[in-house]
């Protein structure tokens, strides 16, 4: 077998930021799932004794240690590279600052390193649809409607800035959220499992996150044709409540669709929960254009293997946490 692959020499390096995490690593696993694509990866991580790092390492991957809060590190990293992956991490750290600071690093570091395509993981930012003046939704930390979104947008510059080839990707809600990030059903005081969001009867267009990085795949194998262009993603694009009909065919048990208004969802307490209700408000007040700026077919023709929300749930019914969710209801 390997006789045929091309060696890593004559190989386009994609360097992969978040490489162990669910956008990056789905990357990782597409370039290592195609060694006769054109591409090898290296994948960057704090931390290349970790057992993600090793696994990816054992598959074929170059592992290199870097920080995106060191940037002589990134530099090093990016170091004889055609392209990277380029992605910020708000949950870790809920700093809007933090996070351009981040991508600014990227983008320096890039174009020092004279890389050929990077795909820099952006989000709208929302105070071009909802300025600060709109009191629809309250302004957050004195200058963001939805500090995740609006940092990522607002780094865009960076990169044009600093005039690195740049193919912008706008991603969708993770559907791995209801596993990881507690949004999964519920039961509710009548005994009944729901899903709680605040979007009334609009769209919430939605992704499996590996699907993400596959996609990303595809733009970088597509050469020219995105450099320079904004694109958007979704593996489907569903009303909760159509979610929620889903949830309960696949899961074989009734889960209802519990709709909250953007100001119920924002006082539910959580860290992030007035971000995650600002973000959820402007989708749903701006369906028309979010939800058709995110047209699957296009993300299927970059990534031919998409799932759609039925298929993912399908493979990854029993990684959601029903059980605990119900315990702590
Ligand atoms: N959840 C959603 O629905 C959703 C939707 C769209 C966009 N997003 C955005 O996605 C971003 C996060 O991406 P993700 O979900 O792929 O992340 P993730 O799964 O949480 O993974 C984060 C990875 O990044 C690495 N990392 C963290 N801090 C780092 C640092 N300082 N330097 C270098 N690497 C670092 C970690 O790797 P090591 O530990 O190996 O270093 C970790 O594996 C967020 O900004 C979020 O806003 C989320």
């Amino acid at each position: 077998m390997r006789t045929h692959e091309a060696t890593v020499s004559d190989r386009k390096v994609i360097a992969v930021v978040g490489a162990t995490g669910a956008q990056g690593g789905g990357l990782v696993r597409a370039i290592l799932d195609d060694p006769n694509g054109g591409f090898a990866v290296r994948v960057l991580t704090r931390d290349a004794g970790g057992a993600k790092a090793k696994d990816f390492a054992r598959l074929g991957a170059e592992v290199v240690t870097a920080d995106v809060d060191n940037p002589e590190s990134l530099t090093k990293a990016f170091e004889g590279a055609y392209g990277a992956f380029c992605v910020t991490f708000f949950w870790e750290h809920f700093s809007p600052e933090k996070e351009m600071a981040e991508a600014h690093a990227m983008a320096v570091a890039a174009k020092a390193t004279g890389l050929r395509h990077v795909i820099w993981s952006t989000m709208e930012d929302i105070r071009q649809w909802v300025p600060l003046s709109d009191n629809r939704m309250p302004t957050l930390r004195g200058k963001y409607k939805v500090p995740h979104c609006d940092a990522k947008g607002e780094s865009n510059h960076f990169f044009t800035d600093a005039g690195v080839p740049t193919t912008f990707l706008l991603t969708s809600f993770y559907w791995d959220n209801f596993i990881y990030f507690g949004m999964g059903p519920r039961k509710g005081p009548d005994g009944k499992f729901a899903i709680t969001f605040p979007m009334g009867d609009k769209k919430l267009p939605g992704i499996a996150a590996e699907d993400i990085g596959k996609c990303a795949y595809g733009i970088f194998k597509k050469g020219d044709e995105f450099m320079g262009k904004t694109v958007a993603i979704s593996g489907e694009n569903l009303t909760c409540a159509q979610m929620a009909a889903v949830f309960t065919e696949v899961l074989g048990q009734e889960v209802r669709y519990n709709s909250v208004s953007p100001e119920a969802y924002r006082s539910f307490g959580f860290p992030g929960a007035d971000d995650l209700g600002n973000m959820f408000q402007f989708k749903r007040d701006f369906e028309d254009y979010y939800s058709s700026a995110r047209n699957p077919g296009f993300a299927r023709s970059l990534n031919p293997s998409l799932q759609n929300f039925k298929m993912w749930l399908i493979e990854n019914k029993n990684a959601i946490p029903l059980d605990q969710a119900a315990a702590s209801a």
